[in-house]
């Protein structure tokens, strides 16, 4: 079977298991918005990753489908309560839940996400799920720390790189790591190679963040499905901003930073803060990383033997790493 077919049929298993991840209740006004966030789609990535781990360590996709579930419903969780925090109206091209439905109705859908992500966890074909469970459970602890911090840098004014790297590690790094480990743990991985998949997760959580912050501001608005400057009107600090403020010198750079930082940017901003990072080089610097976070954690693919799951990892790192509109 191609890399390509290998990888198809596992998004399929994928596909067809989440359709029924959501039941039918008496009180639709839950399940309804629940099934929305979950039916459109997205890359699911971290489910593809459950499956691949889990195979490149010898094990059967089939085995890990309730966990690759599971980490794709507790992403999709975090996604309905992130659009609320983070005031967004648009996800995977359809309108976000609480702009549809209303906070309360979104606060909820999330937490009954939350709750069936543990239930399918906890239905992974292993002899003992509990270190499944731990491990989404700091990932959780983890993912919410670095959510918090999001938030309280955005009214800071001396947020440093060091500091977005360690908000990018706990709020986005974790669930790729868990979503490797929970994969590798049921493929039956020693210790050893889970601190190898945990490694790798947290290289491509870098690469993926960092990517998506640019995509905020550089994606094409026909198949981004978010919106475009979302980032800089809500005083985000990316990456790109917190470059741009170490190497902006003339006073009217300096005046569109601030009115980022104070959160009183306007749309208009947006297509000069494009230009402004363009101009001091942030813009390339960001693609160089991004790349570079790509390919450390395609090296660590190496640690593995030879496998069509690790041809699909590999295949998977290549496909995110050229996403750049
Ligand atoms: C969005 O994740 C949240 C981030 C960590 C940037 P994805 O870009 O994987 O979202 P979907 O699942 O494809 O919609
Ligand atoms: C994503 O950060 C982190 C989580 C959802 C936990 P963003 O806020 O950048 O994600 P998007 O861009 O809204 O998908
Ligand atoms: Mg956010
Ligand atoms: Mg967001
Ligand atoms: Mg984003």
């Amino acid at each position: 079977m191609s890399s390509r077919a290998y990888l198809q049929n596992l998004q399929e298993q994928i596909e067809s298991y989440l359709r029924r991840a959501i039941p039918r209740g008496d009180v639709e006004a839950l399940y309804e918005p629940a099934r929305y966030v979950l039916e459109a789609g997205g890359k699911r990535l971290r489910p593809l990753l459950v499956l691949l781990a889990c195979e490149a360590h010898g094990g059967r996709a089939g085995d890990a489908l309730p966990a690759a579930a599971a980490v794709e419903l507790f992403h999709s969780f975090t996604l309905v309560h992130d659009d609320i925090m983070d005031h967004s109206e648009t996800r995977r091209g359809r309108p976000t839940v609480h702009m549809r439905w209303g906070a309360e109705a979104a606060i909820l859908a999330g937490d009954l996400l939350m709750g069936l992500s543990y239930f399918e966890l906890s239905r992974a074909a292993v002899a003992d799920v509990r270190p499944l469970i731990g491990c989404l459970h700091l990932t959780m602890l983890r993912l919410c720390e670095g959510q918090m911090l999001d938030k309280t840098y955005e009214s800071r004014q001396d947020v440093s790189i060091a500091e977005y790297w360690e908000m990018v590690d706990r709020k986005t790094g974790a669930l790729l790591a868990g979503a490797l480990e929970i994969g590798a743990r049921i493929g039956g991985a020693s210790e050893a190679d889970l601190e190898g998949m945990r490694q790798m997760g947290w290289a491509l959580g870098r690469a993926f963040q960092l990517q998506d912050d640019y995509l905020d501001l550089m994606a094409d608005p026909r198949t981004w499905g978010k919106p475009i400057g979302q980032d800089i009107l809500e005083g985000k600090r990316t990456y790109l901003l917190l470059a741009a403020l170490e190497r902006a010198r003339g006073a009217s750079d300096r005046a569109l930073l601030d009115r980022i930082l104070g959160r009183r940017s306007g749309p208009e901003d947006v297509t000069a803060a494009r230009e402004l990072y363009a101009r001091l080089g942030v813009l390339r610097e960001a693609e160089a990383l991004i790349r570079a976070y790509y390919a450390e954690a395609r090296s660590m693919l190496q640690a593995l033997p030879p496998s069509p799951a690790r041809d699909g990892l590999e295949a998977v790192m290549e496909e995110l790493s050229g996403r750049l509109r």
